[in-house]
């Protein structure tokens, strides 16, 4: 249990500056429970607490842990330079409360992608010493073939990587599309192992993180959820 200021609250919640929440308060849009509060220096109890902000419903939440399912044409980076950042896909409150991607997605990858405000959870899922397998499904200019599986799965050389990285595993769900599950997260990890075997990779969708799959959240493109404990729990290396 942990009481805040009203004032704090909204700002904690990325509402703007503890000002300007105070100024939003004091003007009477802000109410609980059905009660306008004016006064921002009251205490309230956070854990489950539910305001309305310009008569939108927000719950509080400490941190925010969230799947977006990332369309084509957004950079991951924060100074993102080519194609609007991924960020600019969520209300803007979260672009003030430090929401950041775990871990990147190229520009024109799709798919599963974390974002958080919590640091050290940003940090744990992104540390290679984790081991969270990831799968990405790839479409190959060429069709897969099984030479080709089998030289992912014992490894490829890349420029600039001291070690061979092979795939955990390796499918072909289709004749153009190749299934990967892969533990690190090299720069164009994907797109690189698959030159490096012979082949060419069209598209790129990341389907699923640790247990977490992209299919489950039922999450069309550009789409995003916050995740629950159950679906963090699945994020957990087995
Ligand atoms: N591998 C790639 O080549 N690109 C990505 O976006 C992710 C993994």
């Amino acid at each position: 249990m942990s009481k805040l200021t009203l004032d704090r609250i909204l700002q904690s919640q990325g509402f703007g500056t503890r000002k300007w929440c105070s100024e939003l308060i004091a003007a009477g849009e802000v109410s609980i429970a059905g009660e306008t509060i004016t006064d921002s220096r009251v205490a309230i109890e956070t854990s489950g607490l539910v305001f309305e902000i310009f008569d939108e419903s927000w719950l509080y939440r400490e941190h925010v842990y969230i799947a977006l399912n990332k369309p084509a044409d957004f950079e991951c980076s924060r100074k993102a330079s080519h194609h609007p950042g991924v960020l600019t896909i969520l209300p803007e409150q979260f672009t003030r409360r430090d929401v950041q991607p775990v871990g990147r997605l190229d520009h024109d990858t799709t798919g599963l992608l974390l974002m958080s405000d919590d640091g050290p959870f940003i940090h744990a899922q992104s540390s290679p010493k984790r081991h969270i397998p990831k799968v990405y499904v790839a479409t190959t200019h060429d069709p897969v073939t099984p030479e080709l599986v089998a030289k992912l799965l014992a490894g490829v050389k890349l420029h600039d990587e001291p070690a061979t990285l092979a795939a955990l595993t390796c499918r072909m769900p289709a004749p153009h599309q190749l299934e990967i599950v892969l533990e690190q997260g090299k720069y164009h990890q994907v797109k690189r192992m698959l030159a490096a075997a012979g082949n060419h990779c069209d598209a790129l969708c990341r389907s699923q993180i640790g247990g977490l799959k992209l299919d489950a959240l039922g999450l069309a493109e550009g789409e995003w959820c916050y995740l629950d404990d159950a679906q963090l729990a699945l994020l957990a290396p087995t």
